[in-house]
């Protein structure tokens, strides 16, 4: 087949094109920490109160054995569960999503904070926050009518700040 000296520089040019734009998105992804979702967990979304992990008590913010800030959250139309939360600036986070009901998602501006939290799966994100403020939790997967409205909000604190209200939230019992 004979393909045409132009063309062939035209089709070089398009593909440089292409993996140009290619390039680009692969080092955003690399400098704001975006991946894929590589947590494959299962949950049984009708039971949720039930599970151990995600009932009442055990919903919000935790610090686990090892000193790591967990942040367990129940998202169902038309809110996240906990409606707000307080979280410590400048830390590594893991944030576990599940739904009762529905496909959602959720994004958090300025953040690496986006992923579809689908019924029947774990979502699980590393993030943290780069300066204190209050940010939102969206939801960013159009869920029902009160989609607009599904929304929790993130306080975050400086360090020292957010120590001393987890050292006065659990009192007694923390024998650090
Ligand atoms: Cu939940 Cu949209």
């Amino acid at each position: 087949m004979h393909i045409d000296p132009l063309e062939k520089q035209w089709v070089q040019i398009a593909l440089g094109i292409c993996a140009f734009f290619i390039g680009i998105i692969m080092l955003d992804a690399l400098f704001h920490n975006i991946n894929a979702p590589s947590n494959v967990e299962t949950i049984d979304s009708a039971r949720l109160h039930l599970s151990e992990e995600f009932a009442e008590q055990n919903l919000g913010v935790q610090v686990d054995g090892e000193g790591q800030v967990v942040v367990r959250m129940i998202a169902g139309r038309y809110s996240f569960l906990p409606k707000e939360i307080s979280v410590p600036a400048e830390t590594k986070m893991t944030f576990r999503w599940v739904s009762s009901d529905v496909l959602h998602g959720v994004h958090i501006p300025m953040t690496n904070m986006s992923t579809m939290v689908v019924p029947g799966y774990v979502a699980q994100v590393e993030t943290s926050f780069p300066k204190p403020g209050e940010y939102p939790a969206l939801c960013n997967e159009y869920c029902g009518l009160g989609h607009d409205h599904m929304w929790s909000k993130i306080n975050v604190l400086e360090k020292d700040e957010w120590q001393q209200l987890q050292l006065s939230m659990n009192g007694a019992d923390n024998d650090e």
